[in-house]
């Protein structure tokens, strides 16, 4: 199994570099425009160990084929493939082509898997990110993008700033704050919350002020209260995300808008307001349907009746 684990590691870690050459190689030149138009420079780049997948089927799996057999190739998820008619895994081919690949590392720093974004929006680039597999290395509601830098900086502040997106992740990090992590757009699990208690007690949401995001916001929000998690939520204006907030109004003012962040009782009263704003009996009973689990849920008895007050008076 550990054998299994080691070459798993290592084909992963060959992958990285890989990228990382393709990235800095002539044809990596699309790739580079895409994230220096994104803000990146290159030792930001390369602090992150952003690459670039080529657009071959075949030219990774060349890389990597005198390392490891065909049957740990195809473990690693770096691959796809079809089944044959035997029920036996057809040629493996390279998942992520013609895409920008980040590398997802575990807490110790090691690469065990990545994401990877399409340069060209529409259907024929496909989803706009796509991602590994589950594989043995890797198990997406087991891991939090970001985690292996943030750590020490989540430990000495006792507090860790949730973001959604990987480009949100870089950019808030970039910005000096050394302490956030990413969900990466999945649903964030009980698995990431008791990875996280390890670090800290008290957490700042940060997720894109769109529907998803308010949603993604109001389960993460669930799943740390109840965890004893102190939860903070950031609202960015103008309907930015992280990323896009700090390109167009800076360091100073994002830090402003951390500073800001609300408690989450006073965040969920705020969204229960505008969702059935409490101007008829109806609407008033909607909202505080909308509160009631999320106060029902607070572990401690004093913040619990004290949301309950804010909630009946608000
Ligand atoms: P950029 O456009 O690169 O700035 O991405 P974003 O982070 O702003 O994307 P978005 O807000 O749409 O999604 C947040 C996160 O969800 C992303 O960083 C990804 O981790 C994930 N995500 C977005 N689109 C897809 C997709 O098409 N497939 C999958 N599997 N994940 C996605
Ligand atoms: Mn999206
Ligand atoms: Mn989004
Ligand atoms: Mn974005
Ligand atoms: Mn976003």
């Amino acid at each position: 199994e550990s054998r299994q684990r080691t070459k798993l590691l290592e084909l992963h870690e060959l992958a990285t570099a890989w990228f990382e050459e393709q990235l800095r190689s002539p044809e990596g030149a699309l790739a580079r425009e895409y994230l220096s138009g994104r803000g990146l420079k290159p030792d930001e780049i390369q602090k992150f160990r952003i690459g670039y997948a080529p657009d071959s089927f075949h030219a990774l799996r060349e890389r990597l084929q005198s390392v490891a057999d065909q049957e740990t190739l195809r473990l690693s998820g770096l691959f796809s493939f079809k089944e044959q008619e035997d029920g036996k895994p057809g040629p493996l081919y390279s998942r992520f082509r013609k895409r920008v690949s980040f590398p997802i590392a575990n807490e110790s720093g090691r690469v065990i898997a990545f994401t990877a974004r399409a340069l060209e929006a529409g259907e024929k680039a496909g989803p706009k990110y796509l991602n590994s597999p589950e594989t043995p290395l890797y198990s997406k509601g087991n891991v939090l993008f970001n985690l292996d830098k943030a750590r020490q900086a989540i430990r000495e502040t006792g507090f860790a700033v949730l973001v959604e997106g990987q480009m949100d992740c870089i950019s808030v990090y970039l910005a000096g704050v050394k302490n956030v992590i990413a969900t990466s757009g999945t649903a964030f699990t009980e698995a990431q919350v008791r990875l996280l208690s390890r670090y800290a007690t008290r957490m700042i949401v940060n997720f894109d002020p769109d529907t998803a995001g308010a949603n993604a916001a109001e389960k993460s929000i669930a799943l740390l209260t109840e965890e004893g998690f102190e939860v903070r939520v950031v609202t960015l204006e103008g309907g930015l995300d992280p990323d896009r907030y700090i390109r167009e109004h800076g360091t100073q003012a994002y830090m402003t808008a951390l500073r800001a962040a609300k408690r989450h009782s006073d965040y969920l009263i705020e969204r229960a307001r505008q969702l059935f704003p409490p101007t008829t009996a109806d609407a008033k009973v909607k909202a505080l349907n909308f509160l009631l689990p999320h106060i029902r849920r607070m572990p401690n008895r004093i913040t619990r009746d004290e949301f309950a007050a804010d909630a009946a008076q608000k």
